[in-house]
């Protein structure tokens, strides 16, 4: 019998690929296998974020094209999953009468049976139930990662904070932790499977274990660091509040922890910071920003913020920008606020007019681009390590801009610079640099790039002792 075949759609955050790829596993489970054409899918699951008002948006005119699919292709089964299917519940189903399954984040583990269900009976499921404290349910660990270098781990679900603007903690639920074994268990199981790196994810990493009896995250940092054959560990997102020394000190002690932090400040304001719950002030962020850059001089920052939060007056944006310019970010994610039910935030008068959104949000990434363009050009002439993650976009498209002698190769500085590389095919050996250490010269910067030249493949491809496990 041939496979069914399954069409994954995922919007939103590194979270929502992690939980897609679960998706993909259970569904296999029950005869799926996914593919990469939405005519020939047999059930299609859009994996959906709420978190800003566009990701909402995107997510419904898919489905409103897919609705428009199912009319000549009566079989066709529709799921919709993430965080509007959390919100929404029933409400998708009344809006759109072709889809056949809502499911919650929380419902995961539970698709096979409930797609069995469908296919069965041709019914129409809605799970979004949530549990206070869910035991998360372990991880799968499929054979499908082998082409990958990099993956996503998730280590804890849900966020305490409440911040004024946010809908995360009323989609994702209560703050919950895995267990530091499974959670090795996991990136053991993806390192035999030829992984090198692994990103930690959860909305607060450094209150990992509060209120569990579990270890704290730095403590669990180490004990990954112990992981043979793993390259290098991320992880996002860091909460400026909880940010503490154990964590900072990790950036210097844990050799395999990539020099890169990614801490949103929202705002410069601490008036705006106040209204919005964030529970920090100015002052303190950049005190964090010094202790961070003192610990670990090499280390990227990189931020969001938004801007248009409600009251947010000229002055309050003017220290957003002040405080952009004076920490020099890596790189900058800034959004236009929008009013994210049942966010407190929606309550709030002073709502700021779209053209002075659009204004504000024009100032600071004009500033930021050009900063970002400069550092990456100030890197020019320096000898950067990149985790080879496969071959350049260029390259792979047929169109190799070098002679027809080099092969160009992509991957990433511990930084988190993306840079893109030529090996000469004669040095090469033919080799296939995926997953390997490489030490290039960089000879370009770009605004979202750098570019140059492997010059030193022999230890980190040939495995000398040591070099393998080269983070910074
Ligand atoms: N409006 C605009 N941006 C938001 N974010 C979260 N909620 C909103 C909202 N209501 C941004 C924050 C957060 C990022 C993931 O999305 O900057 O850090
Ligand atoms: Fe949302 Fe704040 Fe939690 Fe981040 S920390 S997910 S912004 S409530």
């Amino acid at each position: 019998m041939n496979p069914k075949r399954l069409y994954l759609h995922t919007i939103g955050c590194q979270m929502n690929v992690y939980d897609s790829e679960q998706i993909a596993m259970q569904l296999a489970a029950v005869g799926y296998e996914q593919t990469a054409s939405m005519d020939g899918a047999d059930l299609i699951i859009v994996n959906t974020c709420t978190v800003r008002a566009k990701a909402e948006q995107k997510a419904f005119s898919l489905l409103g094209r897919l609705a428009k699919m199912k009319r000549h292709k009566k079989r066709l089964i529709i799921g919709v999953a993430g965080c509007v299917a959390q919100q929404e519940g029933q409400r998708i189903m009344e809006r759109m009468p072709a889809v056949d399954l809502v499911f919650g984040t929380q419902a995961i583990d539970r698709l096979p049976h409930l797609i069995q269900q469908i296919e069965a009976r041709r019914c129409r499921i809605v799970d979004v139930d949530m549990v206070v404290t869910p035991d998360i349910p372990e991880s799968l660990v499929g054979s499908q990662d082998q082409s990958h270098v990099s993956k996503f781990v998730t280590i804890m679900r849900g966020c305490d904070n409440y911040c004024a603007y946010c809908v995360v903690p009323f989609v994702r639920g209560r703050e919950t932790s895995r267990k530091p074994e499974s959670i090795i268990s996991e990136i053991k199981a993806l390192v035999d499977n030829g992984v090198k790196e692994v990103t930690l994810l959860g909305q607060n990493v450094n209150s990992y274990g509060k209120n569990q009896d579990l270890c704290s995250f730095p403590e669990l940092l180490a004990m990954i660091n112990e992981i043979e054959g793993l390259s290098r560990i991320r992880f996002t997102t860091s909460h400026p509040k909880d940010l503490g020394p154990d964590l900072i000190l990790a950036f210097r002690n844990i050799a395999k922890l990539c020099s890169h932090i990614h801490l949103p400040v929202q705002s410069g304001s601490n008036r705006v910071l106040k209204r919005m719950n964030r529970n920090y002030t100015r002052e303190q962020y950049l005190d964090k920003v010094a202790e961070l850059r003192d610990t670990c001089p090499q280390i990227a920052i990189t931020s969001d913020i938004i801007v248009g939060f409600p009251g947010e007056g000229e002055t309050d944006f003017e220290q957003t920008l002040q405080l952009v310019k004076t920490v020099q970010f890596d790189g900058l994610f800034a959004f236009q606020y929008s009013d994210r039910p049942p966010a407190p935030a929606v309550k709030l008068p002073e709502k700021i007019s779209e053209a002075i959104i659009s204004n504000r949000l024009q100032a600071v990434l004009a500033f930021q681009d050009k900063l970002t363009r400069s550092k990456n050009q100030q890197l020019v002439g320096s000898t950067q390590w990149v985790l080879t993650d496969g071959l350049s976009k260029k390259q792979a498209a047929g169109n190799p801009a070098g002679s027809n002698q080099e092969l160009q190769w992509t991957g990433r500085t511990s930084t988190n610079k993306i840079v893109n590389f030529y090996v000469d095919e004669s040095t090469a050996d033919n080799q296939n640099l995926i997953g390997k250490l490489v030490g290039v010269h960089i000879d370009k910067g770009y605004s979202h790039s750098l570019s140059g030249r492997a010059i030193n493949l022999e230890p980190s491809w040939r495995g000398l002792k040591g070099v393998e496990n080269y983070a910074a």
